[in-house]
């Protein structure tokens, strides 16, 4: 049987939201061996601001990080909360924030482009008004949604280019010409076109991949319409997909890393459409390890199990500069089951429940 032991893994971009269910949302990152997490701000309010004592309609960075540290008793020796790039974020606060060592990266989010995004603003505004310049200087890294916001549907998605691929033609080499070391982490990267583009960038540019986009194309979501694929940006093509398993499964990859974007709905389908979001907690790391099995590696083969290594448990910290963790646990290739989790909200569903196949092919072990 396939074993690995693997240290510790970084989930470096998850959604653990607010209030009573945020408690089982990090227990479920804990539990599939989590030794830290990139928490997003697209909370309500967004984190928007660094410090408790700023005046401005926001959470901080300093209340939302505690609230989770708070819940995660220890367990996590990294929390990573990025600030919400809004209308209201300055240079001066960029810098503030850097110096306290609170502030370690900044979320750029298209404006009404996804869940909780409406207080995102376009992105030459932070090109404009000098954040990005101070986050260059700085040192703080740009984590970004890189889909273009505001197209009409037949440029949102068809079969000649979509949202995300726009964006990575259009805005990107723009961005990285225009600051050259700003540290930039391309998220949740759908396309051949994101592939590339990190590809033809230097080491201060990096991508997260999720599970779903790994295994799924976007025939997985409309046949039946599975609404628990859904989420944003949306499974493409097989070409893109093809792309991201071989970026991610090179032996050589030190550029892609793993981030879930594991983002709880209770409820994910309404009469008027449906929320943006899968939910792996618990399970990512035996979803990775399916997707690096259906892109063609052998997990026994001592080069596969290294470039595994690499995506889930070194990358990550690499980039963003902390030690990978001397904690450890195992994946083994054992039917094992997912369930929904229950909350005081309501259940919610992984994605394999979603799609009916609730049987995974890998066990996770805790030591
Ligand atoms: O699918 C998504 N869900 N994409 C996002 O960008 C946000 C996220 C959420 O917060 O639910
Ligand atoms: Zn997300």
């Amino acid at each position: 049987m396939i074993s690995l032991n693997l240290p510790k893994w970084y989930d470096l971009h998850v959604h653990v939201r607010q209030d009573a269910p945020m408690k089982d949302y990090i227990k479920a990152q804990i539990d599939m061996g989590c030794a830290g997490i990139l928490a997003m701000p697209n909370t309500k309010p967004p984190v928007g601001k660094v410090f408790e004592k700023d005046n401005l309609p926001y959470w901080s960075i300093e209340h939302y990080k505690r609230a989770i540290e708070f819940h995660a008793d220890g367990a996590f020796d990294q929390v990573i909360v990025p600030l919400y790039l809004t209308k209201d974020t300055s240079a001066d606060m960029i810098e503030e924030g850097a110096k306290s060592g609170l502030l370690k990266a900044c979320k750029y989010y298209p404006p009404h482009g996804t869940t909780n995004s409406d207080h995102g603003r376009p992105l030459q505004n932070f090109m404009d008004n000098g954040v990005f310049k101070a986050m260059e200087e700085c040192g703080v890294t740009l984590c970004i949604h890189g889909e273009e916001h505001g197209l009409s549907g037949s440029d949102y998605f068809d079969n000649s280019g979509n949202a995300e691929t726009k964006f990575y033609h259009d805005k990107m080499p723009h961005l990285y010409e225009s600051h050259p070391s700003l540290k930039i982490v391309a998220e949740h990267i759908t396309t051949a076109a994101a592939v590339k583009f990190v590809k033809g960038t230097g080491k201060n540019v990096a991508a997260t991949v999720t599970p779903q986009h790994l295994l799924y194309t976007v025939g997985h979501l409309v046949q039946g319409f599975r609404y628990h694929l859904f989420c944003l940006p949306l499974v493409k093509f097989d070409e893109d997909r093809q792309a991201l398993r071989e970026a991610v499964t090179a032996i050589d990859n030190d550029k892609f890393f793993a981030g879930t974007d594991s983002a709880p709905h209770t409820t994910k389908a309404t009469p008027c459409g449906c929320a943006a979001g899968c939910f792996t907690g618990q399970i990512a790391p035996q979803l990775y390890a399916e997707g690096f099995e259906a892109a063609g590696c052998d997990l026994n083969t001592e080069d596969a199990a290294k470039a595994f290594e690499k995506f889930l448990c070194l990358n990550g910290p690499a980039f963003y500069g902390f030690p990978p963790s001397k904690e450890r646990f195992t994946l083994t290739r054992e039917k094992s089951l997912s369930k929904p989790l229950q909350t005081e909200s309501g259940a919610v569903v992984p994605l394999p429940v979603g799609l009916e196949r609730p049987e995974l092919d890998w066990s996770l072990v805790l030591e």
